[in-house]
Protein backbone atom coordinates (compact mmCIF):
# COMPACT_ATOMS: atom_id res chain seq x y z
CA UNK A 1 0.00 0.00 0.00
CA UNK A 2 2.85 2.43 1.04
CA UNK A 3 4.05 2.24 -3.12
CA UNK A 4 0.55 3.24 -4.47
CA UNK A 5 0.78 6.45 -4.19
CA UNK A 6 4.51 7.68 -6.16
CA UNK A 7 5.83 11.13 -7.21
CA UNK A 8 9.21 10.93 -9.73
CA UNK A 9 10.02 14.37 -9.29
CA UNK A 10 12.63 16.65 -11.60
CA UNK A 11 12.94 14.05 -14.17
CA UNK A 12 12.88 15.09 -18.40
CA UNK A 13 9.76 13.23 -19.53
CA UNK A 14 9.82 11.78 -22.72
CA UNK A 15 6.79 11.58 -24.77
CA UNK A 16 6.00 10.71 -28.21
CA UNK A 17 6.00 14.40 -29.21
CA UNK A 18 8.22 16.30 -26.87
CA UNK A 19 10.40 15.89 -23.55
CA UNK A 20 9.49 18.29 -21.05
CA UNK A 21 10.95 18.85 -17.30
CA UNK A 22 8.38 18.11 -14.93
CA UNK A 23 7.40 15.42 -12.04
CA UNK A 24 5.11 12.63 -12.56
CA UNK A 25 2.68 11.77 -9.53
CA UNK A 26 1.33 7.93 -9.86
CA UNK A 27 -1.95 6.49 -8.03
CA UNK A 28 -3.08 2.86 -7.92
CA UNK A 29 -1.14 2.62 -10.94
CA UNK A 30 -2.39 5.47 -12.77
CA UNK A 31 -0.71 8.30 -14.17
CA UNK A 32 -3.04 11.17 -12.70
CA UNK A 33 -0.58 14.38 -13.12
CA UNK A 34 2.32 15.41 -14.98
CA UNK A 35 3.50 18.95 -14.29
CA UNK A 36 6.44 21.50 -12.51
CA UNK A 37 6.24 21.13 -8.68
CA UNK A 38 3.92 18.60 -7.70
CA UNK A 39 2.80 18.73 -4.32
CA UNK A 40 0.31 15.95 -3.87
CA UNK A 41 -1.37 15.61 -0.32
CA UNK A 42 -1.31 13.97 2.01
CA UNK A 43 2.77 13.47 1.80
CA UNK A 44 2.40 10.73 4.38
CA UNK A 45 2.62 7.88 2.58
CA UNK A 46 3.65 9.51 -0.67
CA UNK A 47 7.02 7.11 -2.08
CA UNK A 48 9.37 9.80 -3.55
CA UNK A 49 11.92 9.01 -6.77
CA UNK A 50 14.49 11.72 -7.47
CA UNK A 51 14.61 11.81 -11.29
CA UNK A 52 17.24 14.98 -11.52
CA UNK A 53 18.87 14.69 -14.47
CA UNK A 54 17.02 11.30 -15.45
CA UNK A 55 14.81 10.79 -18.79
CA UNK A 56 11.80 9.37 -17.48
CA UNK A 57 10.27 7.21 -20.33
CA UNK A 58 7.62 4.70 -21.11
CA UNK A 59 8.25 1.25 -19.69
CA UNK A 60 9.64 -1.11 -22.89
CA UNK A 61 7.39 -3.94 -24.38
CA UNK A 62 9.36 -6.54 -25.52
CA UNK A 63 6.98 -8.09 -28.49
CA UNK A 64 8.71 -11.56 -28.89
CA UNK A 65 9.93 -13.56 -25.94
CA UNK A 66 10.18 -17.14 -25.87
CA UNK A 67 10.64 -18.26 -21.97
CA UNK A 68 10.90 -22.31 -20.86
CA UNK A 69 10.45 -22.29 -24.54
CA UNK A 70 10.82 -27.11 -25.39
CA UNK A 71 12.57 -26.66 -28.69
CA UNK A 72 15.55 -28.49 -30.59
CA UNK A 73 15.58 -31.22 -27.80
CA UNK A 74 15.72 -28.24 -25.20
CA UNK A 75 14.29 -25.78 -23.25
CA UNK A 76 15.55 -22.02 -23.56
CA UNK A 77 17.10 -21.27 -20.15
CA UNK A 78 15.28 -18.32 -18.78
CA UNK A 79 11.82 -18.83 -17.50
CA UNK A 80 9.22 -16.84 -16.93
CA UNK A 81 10.50 -15.47 -13.40
CA UNK A 82 14.09 -15.04 -14.60
CA UNK A 83 13.37 -13.81 -18.05
CA UNK A 84 11.10 -11.14 -16.67
CA UNK A 85 13.10 -9.95 -14.07
CA UNK A 86 16.19 -9.50 -16.38
CA UNK A 87 13.50 -7.55 -18.21
CA UNK A 88 12.63 -5.44 -15.65
CA UNK A 89 16.33 -4.67 -15.11
CA UNK A 90 16.07 -3.77 -18.59
CA UNK A 91 13.50 -1.10 -18.00
CA UNK A 92 11.08 -3.64 -19.69
CA UNK A 93 7.47 -3.64 -18.18
CA UNK A 94 6.02 -5.70 -20.23
CA UNK A 95 6.66 -8.92 -22.64
CA UNK A 96 5.26 -10.88 -25.62
CA UNK A 97 5.60 -14.38 -25.52
CA UNK A 98 4.51 -17.35 -27.74
CA UNK A 99 1.89 -20.33 -27.19
CA UNK A 100 3.38 -22.55 -29.93
CA UNK A 101 1.28 -25.98 -30.05
CA UNK A 102 3.19 -29.08 -32.07
CA UNK A 103 1.49 -29.45 -35.12
CA UNK A 104 -2.13 -31.44 -34.80
CA UNK A 105 -2.60 -30.64 -30.79
CA UNK A 106 -5.41 -28.12 -29.89
CA UNK A 107 -3.93 -24.06 -30.06
CA UNK A 108 -5.93 -23.74 -26.55
CA UNK A 109 -4.36 -26.49 -24.87
CA UNK A 110 -0.68 -24.60 -25.90
CA UNK A 111 -2.52 -21.30 -24.77
CA UNK A 112 -3.51 -22.75 -21.42
CA UNK A 113 -0.16 -24.60 -20.80
CA UNK A 114 1.77 -21.39 -21.48
CA UNK A 115 0.61 -19.36 -18.97
CA UNK A 116 0.02 -21.43 -16.21
CA UNK A 117 3.81 -21.57 -16.49
CA UNK A 118 3.57 -17.77 -16.63
CA UNK A 119 1.06 -17.03 -14.27
CA UNK A 120 3.00 -18.37 -11.02
CA UNK A 121 6.32 -17.01 -12.10
CA UNK A 122 6.01 -13.44 -14.15
CA UNK A 123 7.50 -10.52 -12.67
CA UNK A 124 6.44 -7.64 -15.41
CA UNK A 125 2.68 -8.11 -17.35
CA UNK A 126 2.91 -10.25 -20.26
CA UNK A 127 0.43 -10.81 -23.05
CA UNK A 128 0.83 -14.34 -25.19
CA UNK A 129 0.90 -14.39 -29.28
CA UNK A 130 -0.45 -18.07 -30.32
CA UNK A 131 1.36 -20.26 -33.10
CA UNK A 132 -0.74 -21.90 -36.03
CA UNK A 133 1.33 -24.91 -37.06
CA UNK A 134 -1.21 -26.65 -39.06
CA UNK A 135 -4.29 -26.04 -40.41
CA UNK A 136 -8.39 -27.99 -39.94
CA UNK A 137 -11.72 -26.40 -39.05
CA UNK A 138 -10.94 -27.04 -35.03
CA UNK A 139 -7.81 -25.19 -35.72
CA UNK A 140 -10.33 -22.05 -37.13
CA UNK A 141 -12.64 -22.35 -34.35
CA UNK A 142 -9.65 -22.34 -31.57
CA UNK A 143 -8.48 -18.91 -33.41
CA UNK A 144 -12.03 -17.46 -33.08
CA UNK A 145 -12.39 -18.53 -29.37
CA UNK A 146 -8.60 -17.46 -28.16
CA UNK A 147 -9.83 -13.78 -30.00
CA UNK A 148 -12.70 -14.38 -27.86
CA UNK A 149 -12.48 -15.27 -25.02
CA UNK A 150 -8.85 -15.47 -24.31
CA UNK A 151 -7.53 -11.89 -25.32
CA UNK A 152 -4.85 -13.11 -27.93
CA UNK A 153 -5.03 -10.76 -31.01
CA UNK A 154 -1.96 -11.90 -33.12
CA UNK A 155 -1.18 -15.63 -34.20
CA UNK A 156 2.64 -16.22 -35.43
CA UNK A 157 2.43 -18.65 -38.50
CA UNK A 158 6.26 -20.22 -39.58
CA UNK A 159 7.64 -20.58 -43.05
CA UNK A 160 10.27 -22.39 -41.79
CA UNK A 161 11.40 -25.42 -39.23
CA UNK A 162 10.23 -27.81 -42.21
CA UNK A 163 8.38 -30.88 -40.47
CA UNK A 164 8.27 -29.25 -36.98
CA UNK A 165 5.98 -26.16 -37.10
CA UNK A 166 6.25 -24.90 -41.15
CA UNK A 167 3.14 -24.42 -42.73
CA UNK A 168 2.43 -24.01 -46.77
CA UNK A 169 1.23 -21.24 -48.96
CA UNK A 170 -2.68 -22.46 -48.84
CA UNK A 171 -2.57 -22.97 -44.72
CA UNK A 172 -0.89 -19.10 -44.88
CA UNK A 173 -3.68 -17.62 -46.94
CA UNK A 174 -6.38 -19.95 -44.59
CA UNK A 175 -4.71 -18.62 -41.35
CA UNK A 176 -4.54 -14.76 -42.65
CA UNK A 177 -7.83 -14.92 -44.17
CA UNK A 178 -8.88 -16.23 -40.60
CA UNK A 179 -6.99 -13.54 -38.93
CA UNK A 180 -8.53 -11.18 -41.09
CA UNK A 181 -12.74 -12.21 -40.36
CA UNK A 182 -11.42 -11.99 -36.44
CA UNK A 183 -9.81 -8.61 -36.39
CA UNK A 184 -6.44 -10.72 -35.58
CA UNK A 185 -2.54 -9.64 -36.70
CA UNK A 186 -0.96 -12.25 -38.89
CA UNK A 187 2.84 -12.57 -37.83
CA UNK A 188 5.49 -14.56 -39.73
CA UNK A 189 8.53 -16.17 -38.88
CA UNK A 190 9.73 -15.47 -42.98
CA UNK A 191 12.23 -17.90 -44.59
CA UNK A 192 11.56 -20.36 -47.11
CA UNK A 193 11.83 -23.52 -45.31
CA UNK A 194 12.58 -26.11 -47.84
CA UNK A 195 15.31 -24.23 -49.57
CA UNK A 196 16.82 -23.98 -45.50
CA UNK A 197 16.53 -28.15 -45.69
CA UNK A 198 18.17 -28.41 -48.96
CA UNK A 199 20.69 -25.92 -48.31
CA UNK A 200 21.59 -27.71 -44.71
CA UNK A 201 21.80 -30.89 -46.55
CA UNK A 202 24.59 -29.59 -49.03
CA UNK A 203 26.35 -27.93 -46.61
CA UNK A 204 26.87 -31.13 -44.54
CA UNK A 205 27.33 -33.16 -47.38
CA UNK A 206 30.38 -30.76 -48.02
CA UNK A 207 31.36 -31.39 -44.37
CA UNK A 208 30.77 -28.01 -43.09
CA UNK A 209 29.20 -28.73 -39.87
CA UNK A 210 29.44 -25.85 -37.89
CA UNK A 211 27.85 -22.88 -36.64
CA UNK A 212 29.29 -21.07 -40.31
CA UNK A 213 27.27 -23.41 -41.82
CA UNK A 214 23.96 -21.93 -40.34
CA UNK A 215 24.31 -18.74 -42.36
CA UNK A 216 25.50 -20.32 -45.20
CA UNK A 217 22.55 -22.42 -46.10
CA UNK A 218 20.23 -20.32 -45.61
CA UNK A 219 21.80 -16.36 -47.20
CA UNK A 220 19.68 -13.29 -47.52
CA UNK A 221 17.51 -14.31 -50.12
CA UNK A 222 15.83 -17.31 -48.30
CA UNK A 223 14.45 -14.44 -46.39
CA UNK A 224 13.55 -12.12 -48.55
CA UNK A 225 11.72 -14.36 -50.86
CA UNK A 226 9.46 -15.43 -48.07
CA UNK A 227 8.87 -12.21 -46.51
CA UNK A 228 7.96 -11.26 -50.14
CA UNK A 229 5.45 -14.16 -50.50
CA UNK A 230 3.85 -14.18 -46.91
CA UNK A 231 3.11 -10.27 -47.89
CA UNK A 232 1.38 -10.94 -51.56
CA UNK A 233 -0.69 -13.73 -50.00
CA UNK A 234 -1.54 -11.00 -46.79
CA UNK A 235 -2.18 -8.45 -49.13
CA UNK A 236 -4.31 -10.47 -51.66
CA UNK A 237 -6.69 -11.10 -48.38
CA UNK A 238 -6.12 -7.69 -46.59
CA UNK A 239 -4.63 -8.75 -43.70
CA UNK A 240 -2.33 -6.43 -41.91
CA UNK A 241 1.34 -8.58 -41.33
CA UNK A 242 3.38 -7.96 -39.10
CA UNK A 243 7.19 -9.57 -39.71
CA UNK A 244 8.99 -11.37 -36.80
CA UNK A 245 12.71 -11.00 -36.47
CA UNK A 246 13.64 -8.72 -39.41
CA UNK A 247 17.24 -9.94 -39.82
CA UNK A 248 18.87 -8.90 -43.43
CA UNK A 249 19.12 -5.95 -45.33
CA UNK A 250 17.04 -7.44 -48.14
CA UNK A 251 14.19 -8.24 -46.05
CA UNK A 252 13.78 -4.97 -44.62
CA UNK A 253 13.99 -3.32 -48.06
CA UNK A 254 10.89 -5.68 -48.96
CA UNK A 255 8.94 -4.38 -46.23
CA UNK A 256 10.39 -0.62 -46.73
CA UNK A 257 9.06 -1.30 -50.25
CA UNK A 258 5.23 -2.45 -49.58
CA UNK A 259 4.87 0.09 -47.16
CA UNK A 260 5.34 2.13 -49.71
CA UNK A 261 3.20 0.48 -52.14
CA UNK A 262 0.30 0.97 -48.73
CA UNK A 263 0.65 -2.36 -47.53
CA UNK A 264 -0.51 -2.83 -44.19
CA UNK A 265 2.54 -4.94 -42.97
CA UNK A 266 4.88 -3.81 -40.41
CA UNK A 267 8.39 -5.30 -39.28
CA UNK A 268 10.04 -5.86 -36.06
CA UNK A 269 13.87 -5.92 -36.22
CA UNK A 270 15.02 -7.31 -32.59
CA UNK A 271 17.95 -6.36 -30.36
CA UNK A 272 20.48 -8.75 -31.83
CA UNK A 273 19.17 -7.61 -35.15
CA UNK A 274 20.16 -3.61 -34.34
CA UNK A 275 23.01 -4.75 -32.10
CA UNK A 276 25.52 -7.24 -33.99
CA UNK A 277 26.31 -9.14 -36.78
CA UNK A 278 26.65 -12.68 -38.15
CA UNK A 279 30.46 -11.90 -38.36
CA UNK A 280 30.51 -14.07 -35.40
CA UNK A 281 29.37 -17.24 -36.81
CA UNK A 282 33.24 -17.46 -37.88
CA UNK A 283 34.41 -17.08 -34.71
CA UNK A 284 37.49 -19.89 -33.97
CA UNK A 285 35.60 -20.69 -30.48
CA UNK A 286 32.84 -23.09 -31.35
CA UNK A 287 30.75 -22.20 -28.57
CA UNK A 288 31.64 -18.22 -29.60
CA UNK A 289 30.11 -18.56 -33.35
CA UNK A 290 27.02 -21.08 -31.63
CA UNK A 291 25.55 -18.97 -29.05
CA UNK A 292 24.84 -16.34 -32.07
CA UNK A 293 22.65 -19.32 -33.99
CA UNK A 294 19.30 -18.52 -34.25
CA UNK A 295 16.68 -17.92 -37.33
CA UNK A 296 16.55 -16.32 -39.51
CA UNK A 297 20.79 -15.84 -38.54
CA UNK A 298 22.62 -12.97 -38.04
CA UNK A 299 23.98 -11.13 -41.33
CA UNK A 300 27.81 -11.25 -42.27
CA UNK A 301 27.44 -7.78 -44.05
CA UNK A 302 28.52 -5.49 -40.60
CA UNK A 303 26.83 -2.42 -41.97
CA UNK A 304 23.42 -4.62 -41.04
CA UNK A 305 23.02 -3.25 -38.06
CA UNK A 306 22.89 0.16 -39.05
CA UNK A 307 21.02 0.18 -41.83
CA UNK A 308 18.17 -1.72 -39.81
CA UNK A 309 18.14 1.10 -37.11
CA UNK A 310 17.96 3.62 -39.57
CA UNK A 311 14.52 2.26 -40.92
CA UNK A 312 13.00 1.86 -37.44
CA UNK A 313 13.86 5.72 -37.15
CA UNK A 314 12.23 6.54 -40.24
CA UNK A 315 9.07 4.05 -39.51
CA UNK A 316 9.51 1.92 -42.35
CA UNK A 317 10.17 -1.14 -39.41
CA UNK A 318 7.63 -0.58 -36.83
CA UNK A 319 8.53 -1.75 -33.37
CA UNK A 320 11.66 -3.83 -31.64
CA UNK A 321 11.25 -7.33 -30.06
CA UNK A 322 14.43 -9.63 -28.74
CA UNK A 323 13.48 -13.31 -29.64
CA UNK A 324 14.76 -14.04 -26.32
CA UNK A 325 15.38 -17.69 -26.17
CA UNK A 326 18.61 -18.36 -23.92
CA UNK A 327 20.26 -21.31 -24.17
CA UNK A 328 23.75 -21.57 -22.46
CA UNK A 329 27.17 -23.34 -23.92
CA UNK A 330 26.29 -26.88 -22.96
CA UNK A 331 22.56 -26.48 -24.85
CA UNK A 332 24.49 -25.25 -27.66
CA UNK A 333 26.55 -28.48 -27.92
CA UNK A 334 23.78 -30.28 -28.84
CA UNK A 335 24.69 -29.48 -32.19
CA UNK A 336 28.65 -29.90 -31.98
CA UNK A 337 28.53 -32.37 -34.93
CA UNK A 338 25.68 -31.09 -36.87
CA UNK A 339 24.89 -27.36 -37.04
CA UNK A 340 21.17 -28.32 -37.78
CA UNK A 341 21.05 -29.34 -34.19
CA UNK A 342 22.34 -26.48 -32.42
CA UNK A 343 19.41 -24.76 -30.07
CA UNK A 344 18.17 -21.57 -32.29
CA UNK A 345 18.14 -18.55 -29.94
CA UNK A 346 19.98 -16.07 -28.51
CA UNK A 347 19.68 -13.02 -25.43
CA UNK A 348 18.20 -9.70 -25.48
CA UNK A 349 15.12 -9.73 -23.08
CA UNK A 350 17.41 -7.24 -20.50
CA UNK A 351 19.32 -5.58 -23.00
CA UNK A 352 17.65 -4.30 -25.39
CA UNK A 353 16.47 -0.39 -24.32
CA UNK A 354 20.34 0.01 -23.62
CA UNK A 355 21.52 -1.51 -27.34
CA UNK A 356 18.39 0.57 -29.22
CA UNK A 357 19.61 3.71 -27.34
CA UNK A 358 23.20 3.33 -27.77
CA UNK A 359 22.88 2.18 -31.56
CA UNK A 360 20.38 4.50 -32.08
CA UNK A 361 20.54 7.43 -29.83
CA UNK A 362 23.99 7.83 -29.06
CA UNK A 363 25.63 6.33 -31.99
CA UNK A 364 23.06 8.88 -35.02
CA UNK A 365 21.24 10.81 -32.97
CA UNK A 366 17.70 9.24 -33.54
CA UNK A 367 14.57 9.49 -31.43
CA UNK A 368 14.27 6.25 -29.09
CA UNK A 369 11.20 4.47 -30.72
CA UNK A 370 9.21 4.26 -27.55
CA UNK A 371 6.12 6.18 -29.03
CA UNK A 372 5.88 2.86 -31.39
CA UNK A 373 5.09 0.67 -27.80
CA UNK A 374 3.30 3.39 -26.43
CA UNK A 375 1.03 3.40 -29.70
CA UNK A 376 0.16 -0.58 -29.84
CA UNK A 377 -0.91 -0.55 -25.95
CA UNK A 378 -1.31 1.59 -22.85
CA UNK A 379 1.83 2.37 -20.79
CA UNK A 380 2.74 0.19 -18.38
CA UNK A 381 5.58 1.35 -16.87
CA UNK A 382 7.98 4.03 -15.90
CA UNK A 383 11.67 3.81 -16.54
CA UNK A 384 14.50 6.23 -15.44
CA UNK A 385 17.11 5.99 -17.95
CA UNK A 386 20.19 7.55 -17.36
CA UNK A 387 23.65 5.93 -16.42
CA UNK A 388 26.28 4.12 -18.08
CA UNK A 389 26.99 -0.07 -18.29
CA UNK A 390 29.35 -2.61 -19.90
CA UNK A 391 26.95 -5.28 -20.88
CA UNK A 392 28.02 -8.38 -19.82
CA UNK A 393 27.18 -12.21 -18.30
CA UNK A 394 29.27 -11.78 -15.09
CA UNK A 395 26.47 -9.34 -14.13
CA UNK A 396 23.42 -9.47 -15.91
CA UNK A 397 20.04 -10.82 -15.04
CA UNK A 398 19.46 -13.10 -17.91
CA UNK A 399 19.70 -16.95 -16.90
CA UNK A 400 22.20 -18.15 -19.73
CA UNK A 401 25.97 -18.26 -18.93
CA UNK A 402 27.04 -15.76 -22.48
CA UNK A 403 25.29 -12.36 -23.29
CA UNK A 404 25.98 -11.44 -27.71
CA UNK A 405 26.65 -7.92 -26.12
CA UNK A 406 29.23 -8.81 -24.12
CA UNK A 407 31.45 -5.59 -23.66
CA UNK A 408 29.19 -2.76 -25.20
CA UNK A 409 29.04 0.06 -23.26
CA UNK A 410 26.31 1.52 -23.18
CA UNK A 411 25.24 5.13 -22.14
CA UNK A 412 21.02 4.46 -21.30
CA UNK A 413 20.63 2.19 -18.67
CA UNK A 414 17.54 2.10 -16.04
CA UNK A 415 18.56 3.61 -12.45
CA UNK A 416 14.63 2.59 -12.05
CA UNK A 417 11.59 0.66 -13.14
CA UNK A 418 8.01 1.06 -12.18
CA UNK A 419 5.39 -1.24 -12.81
CA UNK A 420 1.53 -0.47 -12.07
CA UNK A 421 2.66 2.52 -9.61
CA UNK A 422 5.13 0.22 -7.67
CA UNK A 423 8.77 0.75 -7.88
CA UNK A 424 10.13 -2.67 -9.25
CA UNK A 425 13.64 -2.23 -9.47
CA UNK A 426 16.19 0.46 -8.40
CA UNK A 427 19.97 0.75 -7.84
CA UNK A 428 20.26 -2.71 -9.06
CA UNK A 429 18.05 -4.11 -6.50
CA UNK A 430 14.61 -5.82 -7.05
CA UNK A 431 11.37 -5.52 -5.08
CA UNK A 432 8.79 -8.07 -6.91
CA UNK A 433 8.12 -11.26 -6.18
CA UNK A 434 6.98 -14.17 -8.70
CA UNK A 435 3.95 -13.97 -10.04
CA UNK A 436 3.17 -10.29 -9.63
CA UNK A 437 3.14 -9.16 -13.19
CA UNK A 438 -0.88 -9.86 -15.09
CA UNK A 439 -1.94 -11.44 -17.92
CA UNK A 440 -2.72 -8.65 -20.53
CA UNK A 441 -5.78 -9.30 -22.74
CA UNK A 442 -5.25 -7.55 -26.18
CA UNK A 443 -8.84 -6.77 -27.54
CA UNK A 444 -9.31 -7.82 -31.44
CA UNK A 445 -9.12 -5.39 -34.05
CA UNK A 446 -6.81 -2.84 -32.90
CA UNK A 447 -7.87 0.62 -34.14
CA UNK A 448 -3.87 1.34 -34.86
CA UNK A 449 -4.01 -1.15 -37.61
CA UNK A 450 -7.42 -1.90 -38.75
CA UNK A 451 -8.54 1.65 -39.17
CA UNK A 452 -6.11 1.43 -42.29
CA UNK A 453 -7.46 -2.37 -43.34
CA UNK A 454 -11.00 -0.78 -43.24
CA UNK A 455 -9.75 2.29 -45.25
CA UNK A 456 -8.74 0.05 -47.98
CA UNK A 457 -10.89 -2.00 -47.82
CA UNK A 458 -13.52 0.84 -48.61
CA UNK A 459 -11.10 2.08 -51.64
O1 LIG B 1 16.09 -18.77 -33.41
C1 LIG B 1 15.00 -18.44 -32.99
N1 LIG B 1 14.41 -17.43 -33.57
N2 LIG B 1 14.44 -19.12 -31.97
C2 LIG B 1 13.16 -18.98 -31.46
C3 LIG B 1 12.10 -19.53 -32.36
C4 LIG B 1 11.68 -18.55 -33.42
O2 LIG B 1 11.72 -18.87 -34.57
O3 LIG B 1 11.27 -17.45 -33.10
ZN1 LIG C 1 10.60 -17.26 -35.50
ZN1 LIG D 1 10.88 -16.15 -31.88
Amino acid sequence: LAQQRLLIKGGKVVNDDCSVVADVYVEDGVVQQVGPNLNPEPPTGLVVLDATNKLVIPGGIDTHTHMQFPFMGSRSKDDFYTGTKAAIAGGTTMIIDFAIPQKGCSLIEAFDRWKSWADPKVCCDYALHVAVTWWSNKVKEEMKSLVQNKGVNSFKMFMAYKDLYMVNDEELYAAFSCCKELGAVAQVHAENGELIAQGAKKMLAMGITGPEGHELCRPEDVEAEATQRAITIANAVNCPLFVVHVMSKSAARVISNARREGKVVYGEPIAASLGTDGTNYWNKDWAHAAAYVMGPPLRPDPSTPGFLMNLLANDDLSVTGTDNCTFDICQKALGKDDFTKIPNGVNGVEDRMSVIWEKGVVSISRCLNVEQNARISVILGVVLFCKHRTISAKTHHQANNFNIFEGMICHGVPVATVSKGKVVYEGGAFNVTAGEGKYVSRPPFPPYVYKRVRQREQV
